[in-house]
């Protein structure tokens, strides 16, 4: 099942990730394809904020991997792994260790660890950037 958004500014994206985290239950893994600029930080930061975060989501590009507490023994685990340089790495700074029950994450630049991804994911991809209008395209998505 495939879903296709399209939004003309960030606000609407960041209501897109708002709207996607009121359908998560724990154990989800979102992978966010798109250029440099696409907009997958915006789309975390609603979807942070769709899951009860008060505190701002950041973009994780210096530090990798950002937890935030949920209600229940939740996490919000947010990655962007722009600055790995082989798949390796993601390994030894234990990225596939969050891919459990426990844990919502969602990857920024999951293509450098294509190989460790397991098959039950969602996929979500932009396209556009700058001030262009995005579509939004969700797969694995039943909504
Ligand atoms: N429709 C849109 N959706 C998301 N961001 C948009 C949109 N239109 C313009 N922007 C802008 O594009 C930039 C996206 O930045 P960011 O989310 O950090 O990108 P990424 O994390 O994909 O590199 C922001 O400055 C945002 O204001
Ligand atoms: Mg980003």
């Amino acid at each position: 099942m495939k879903q296709t958004y399209r939004t003309t500014s960030a606000a609407e994206t960041y209501n897109l990730g708002q709207k996607i985290a009121q359908k998560l239950k724990g154990g989800e893994l979102l992978c966010l394809y798109g250029p440099l600029g696409a907009g997958k930080t915006v789309l975390a930061k609603g979807l942070g904020q769709g899951l009860g975060i008060s505190e701002e989501i950041t973009s994780p590009t210096f530090n990798l991997i950002q937890e935030y507490d949920l209600d229940e023994g939740l996490k919000f685990v947010h990655m962007d792994l722009y600055r790995l340089q082989h798949p390796e790495e993601a390994e030894i700074i234990g990225v596939p260790d969050y891919f459990r029950e426990d844990c919502i994450c969602l990857i920024e630049w999951p293509e450098i660890i294509e190989d460790y991804l397991p098959e039950d994911k969602l996929i979500i991809r932009i396209e556009g950037s700058g001030e262009l209008p995005r579509t939004i395209e969700i797969e694995n998505w039943v909504n």
